[in-house]
């Protein structure tokens, strides 16, 4: 269980201290694997079961570490047992119940339907070996989002890929572009899972980015990289635009060169 918490401090922490988490910002769910889930056995639960916004029998059974709506990041460093806590699904998938956290009193992040029907889909994407989801605010990906005309999926990853080398090597199959929706409603949350399900990180227009990965390092570095890029992307359009760019030949030549698999569609805008 230390480990486990050591862990959130230190993807909070730097989540905070890059300036992705201000005020009660984003949130982290991490879905425990067998060792992590074995630490809460017998835990007494702490609620009774709360109904889920829909059923997903894709996670039953499942237990997470998942942070608590209203609460800062940048305090779960000093106090995880208040900022964060343990849901536990039912077996049917279609409720859950808090086992640890959440002190004195507190829920889930509202953005939980992002965070638990993402969690489906990557789950079965990677045949159950990822556990990591982040959702943040970072300046320079929701710069980007009011700064460049009708951006959709191909053409914010072509843009990124170009603005940064490293790009196409950390997510070859791009970033897909959500356009604005209620934050916390279940149309975000379905359109995010849906977008995780064919890539790694989705892009919420006005409000911030989601990211998932194996675990917390590596949901948070495709976001770093993604942010990074997106950087670049607007202080080259402060610098008076782009003279050059990585040319299409050049992308696919680091993707080959990594071994990446690319989704090839992106090139087609
Ligand atoms: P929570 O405080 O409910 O986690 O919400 C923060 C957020 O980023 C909403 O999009
Ligand atoms: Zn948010």
């Amino acid at each position: 269980m230390q480990k486990l918490i050591d862990e959130i401090k230190k993807t909070s922490g730097d989540m905070a201290r890059r300036g992705w988490a201000e005020s009660n910002g984003g949130n982290i769910s991490l879905r425990l694997n067998e060792e992590r889930f074995q630490a809460f056995n017998g835990f007494p639960p702490k609620s009774g079961w709360m109904k889920l916004p829909m059923a997903m029998p894709e996670i039953a059974g499942e237990r997470f570490l998942v942070t608590g709506t209203g609460r800062f990041l940048r305090n779960i460093e000093v106090a995880p047992e208040k900022n964060t806590g343990v849901i536990e699904i039912d077996q049917k998938g279609e409720a859950c119940q808090l086992l640890w956290g959440y002190e004195p009193a507190g829920a889930p992040t509202s953005e939980l339907p992002a965070h638990l029907l993402s969690h489906c889909r990557i789950k079965e994407k990677t045949n159950n070996q990822s556990f990591a989801f982040i959702h943040t605010h970072p300046n320079s990906v929701i710069a980007l989002t009011y700064a460049v005309a009708n951006l959709e999926t191909k053409s914010l990853t072509r843009l990124l890929w170009q603005s940064h080398a490293e790009c196409i090597v950390v997510f070859p199959q791009g970033v897909e572009f959500l356009p604005w929706m209620m934050a916390g409603s279940m149309d975000l949350g379905k359109a995010t899972a849906d977008a995780i399900s064919r890539r790694n990180l989705a892009v919420w227009q006005f409000h911030g980015i989601c990211g998932c990965g194996r675990n917390l390092d590596e949901a948070f570095g495709r976001i770093d990289v993604a942010e990074k890029a997106a950087e670049i992307c607007l202080r080259v359009m402060a610098a008076g635009g782009a003279k050059q760019t990585l040319s299409d030949v050049q992308l696919r030549a680091i993707a080959a060169n990594f071994k990446c698999s690319l989704d090839e569609a992106i090139f087609d805008c």
